[in-house]
């Protein structure tokens, strides 16, 4: 348990938390070397000892308050069923999909599937590396899925299609069935605290905000809050984090690097992570600071957690993920 945590719970602590979307990734030469010689990356996310050692290469380098485990939302659908591949440059791929298997998977099937990363977290928890930090595990937030699934790959906009779908509603409650059984066994190994990606939040029209976003999250925080783990909530460029806060409840929001930092410290009362744009890493050096620096004024009053509005992009330069952790950790 770390700093992340006694933030979120309102507990003083010596210095802002930071952790990293995407923290491990293509930007480091080291994650870079095992991705080279594994072709696979759905394999590589299912071999418990490279991912932790993936999991842990930031925590080796920066002075971040939590690892995030080297995992993919996309291992939902997979384990559901659908075939999800992922192409080099092209992003994810998933195969057809088939509503009759996915309705019909089993919970032995599913668990099956995602044991590997229960094993990553168990092996991972126990680490020297995250003594007095937090393991953060993961889902994609049941509309992200949803779109996935659907569209077979990222989208470009909203897919018409899934409202029209006649057993979109059997197809939901499967995904948050499976949701439920992976949120329970990461926090069971060993996970601290559990992030909600909702990456495609922005894309969903805002009558149809409170089936496929607001109700089916809203469970799932209530469900996470059950077991007595902290939730964050990211809600990609959601129109209104406000709202959003107001009906899902998580212990912590997530916020993007579009959304106007001091609108969201005069409305929001409850913890607050993130926001600087993953870009400001490829400024130099001061400007990418004078931006940290910024968030951290607004935020001064706030729990705040520094991450940034989205993940960590390949073309990263390591030294200056360095730069901004170490400032962030002696800004007083
Ligand atoms: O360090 C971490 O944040 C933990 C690991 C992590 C990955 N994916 C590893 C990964 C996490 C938390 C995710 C979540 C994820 N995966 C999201 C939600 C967050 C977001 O980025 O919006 C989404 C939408 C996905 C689906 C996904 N996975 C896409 C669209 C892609 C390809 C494009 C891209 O950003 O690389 C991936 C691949 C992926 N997931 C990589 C990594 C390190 C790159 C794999 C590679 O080619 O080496």
């Amino acid at each position: 348990m770390g700093i992340i945590k006694d933030c979120i719970n309102n507990k003083k602590t010596d210095s802002v938390p930071i952790w990293l979307m995407r923290q491990a990734g293509r930007y480091l030469p080291e994650f870079r070397k095992i991705r080279s010689k594994n072709e696979n990356f759905i394999n590589l996310c299912l071999n418990p000892q490279l991912s932790k050692t993936i999991t842990l290469q930031p925590l080796k380098r920066f002075s971040v308050d939590a690892a995030i485990i080297f995992s993919d939302i996309l291992l939902i659908p997979l384990a559901l069923g659908q075939e999800v591949e992922f192409k080099k440059n092209l992003g994810p791929k998933l195969g057809d999909l088939d509503f009759d298997k996915i309705l019909n998977v089993s919970d032995h099937d599913i668990l099956n599937k995602l044991n590997p990363i229960y094993d990553l977290i168990k092996i991972t928890s126990k680490d020297e590396d995250l003594i007095n930090k937090d393991l953060i595990g993961f889902i994609g937030a049941t509309w992200t899925l949803l779109v996935y699934m659907i569209n077979r790959q990222s989208p470009k906009k909203t897919n018409k299609k899934i409202y029209n779908l006649p057993n979109k509603n059997e197809l939901i409650n499967k995904i948050i069935h499976a949701q439920k059984l992976h949120i329970k066994n990461q926090v069971s190994s060993g996970a601290t605290i559990i992030q909600i990606f909702d990456s495609w939040a922005g894309l969903l029209e805002v009558d149809k905000l409170n089936d496929y976003i607001y109700e089916p999250t809203r469970q799932l925080v209530e469900y996470t809050k059950n077991l007595g783990v902290e939730v964050i909530c990211f809600p990609r460029s959601i129109k209104s984090y406000s709202e959003y806060c107001d009906i899902v409840k998580p212990s912590a929001i997530s916020i993007d690097y579009e959304v106007d930092p001091i609108e969201i410290a005069e409305n929001i009362n409850i913890p607050i992570q993130g926001g600087m744009d993953p870009k400001s890493l490829l400024l130099d050096k001061n400007d990418m600071l004078k931006n940290a620096k910024k968030y951290l004024e607004v935020f001064k009053n706030h729990n705040y957690i520094f991450n940034l509005g989205h993940g960590v992009m390949p073309e990263t330069n390591p030294e200056n993920v360095k730069f901004l952790v170490n400032f962030v950790k002696d800004f007083k």
